[in-house]
């Protein structure tokens, strides 16, 4: 479909409100019980893949420590749908890097092979950030001392995967979350051991590191809660002084983990218009969206709640977020260059028991599924307006 009809089509659109046997009797659809859910699914409907429902506007990836113990199926799930992938943790400080001489570099090279065999890209996560990263990096050492770690850090890895890993995750979640007012515009910076070792100009040189390490490589900006509050506001101070000070910075990653308890629409809407006015590009990296459970990208106790089964009301208000997230993206087609969900399906995900995936714990498409294919090629129906 042209592009230009696809935006009308976008445009006509203000309100998925995704039922599926409200979707199936529009487009004569026979619907049927998928098992494990009592939501109406269209059975009869070709399952499109997401890479190609999204080819015009975004990648679409999803994160994971691909191929590990992945089944066949699930493998197969990706090679379907997504075209970039995201090293769940094995790319991180901490696995790949524990000690100053010891790196293990086998789960990202059968990664990277893997993804290239498969036709598939690679986004980098993550080189710089305050978790999952060893205590080695600030031992006994000066300022001078721990800047030369984070660049031996940031050269080799990203030097290893040149020409192979399209983009990165240079800094993660450098922000606080807390204790700053709604006025204070300013970075509220973490007080992560990179800060205090470094102080703030650890962010750009990160970002100088790895350009100079692959020059072609998309780097990213990453963090949670930047769409919106006080978090927005410190992040739009920061990515200023960032470019300023002549890091090399390409795209801000919002993560994106959220819940059908609250999402904030309009925020989000206005924050990628106002990355996007810096001049920079915009992913959408860690995407998930709970059935009412955690938000936000904090290991907190909230992660692992075991929430009941969902209803299928549950699911059509999660495909209904998801239909409205994926409209706002598809508006800004132009600045958003990938959306990654974070994990594969309700198995493999960070927030199991909470069902925040488009796929479920059989690997079956969700409502939710349906509703983002559908807001390309079935929208016939209205989106409420970002709230
Ligand atoms: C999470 C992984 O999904 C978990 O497997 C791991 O135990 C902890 O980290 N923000 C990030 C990701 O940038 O790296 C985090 O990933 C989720 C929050």
């Amino acid at each position: 479909m042209a592009l230009q009809q696809q935006r009308r089509r976008f445009l006509r659109l203000a309100g998925a409100s995704v039922g599926m046997s409200a979707y199936a009797s529009t487009l004569g659809i026979q619907c049927s019980a998928v098992a494990g859910s009592d939501s109406l699914q269209p059975a009869e409907r070709r399952r499109p893949a997401l890479k190609e429902v999204y080819k015009e506007h975004f990648l679409i990836g999803m994160a994971g420590d691909l191929p590990g113990n992945y089944s066949q199926q699930e493998l197969a799930l990706v090679k379907e749908h997504f075209n970039v992938v995201t090293p769940e943790n094995c790319m991180k400080p901490g696995p790949v890097h524990p000690s100053e001489n010891i790196w293990r570099f086998e789960r990202c090279d059968a990664l990277v092979k893997w993804c290239l065999d498969n036709n598939m890209a690679v986004h980098g996560h993550t080189l710089v950030w305050h978790a999952q990263t060893s205590d080695w990096f600030f031992r006994d050492g000066d300022k001078s001392v721990v800047v030369q770690r984070m660049k031996d850090h940031i050269t080799t890895l990203v030097g290893r995967y040149k020409g192979k890993v399209r983009s990165w995750d240079v800094v993660n979640e450098a922000i606080s979350d807390g204790g700053h007012s709604q006025t204070a515009q300013t970075e509220n910076l973490r007080n992560s051991s990179w800060l205090k070792a470094v102080g703030p100009e650890f962010i750009t040189l990160a970002f100088k590191f790895a350009h100079q390490a692959d020059p072609d490589a998309k780097l990213y900006y990453n963090d949670y809660g930047i769409e919106a509050g006080p978090k927005h506001a410190s992040a739009m101070v920061l990515l200023r002084r960032l470019i300023k000070e002549g890091a090399p910075i390409h795209a801000v990653g919002i993560q994106g983990h959220w819940s059908t308890r609250g999402i904030p629409y309009a925020a989000l809407d206005r924050a990628i218009a106002a990355f996007a006015s810096l001049g920079l590009k915009v992913g959408i990296t860690e995407l998930d969206v709970t059935i009412g459970g955690a938000s936000g990208g904090q290991f907190g106790p909230r992660r692992f709640a075991n929430l009941p089964p969902p209803s299928p009301e549950d699911l059509k208000t999660q495909a209904d977020a998801y239909a409205r997230l994926f409209a706002i993206f598809v508006k800004h087609n132009q600045v958003v260059e990938r959306v990654t969900f974070w994990g594969l399906s309700d198995r493999r995900t960070w927030r199991f028991g909470q069902h925040p995936l488009i796929f479920d714990a059989n690997n079956q498409p969700k409502p939710a599924y349906w509703a983002i294919v559908d807001v390309l090629l079935n929208s016939n129906r209205d989106l409420p307006a970002p709230r």
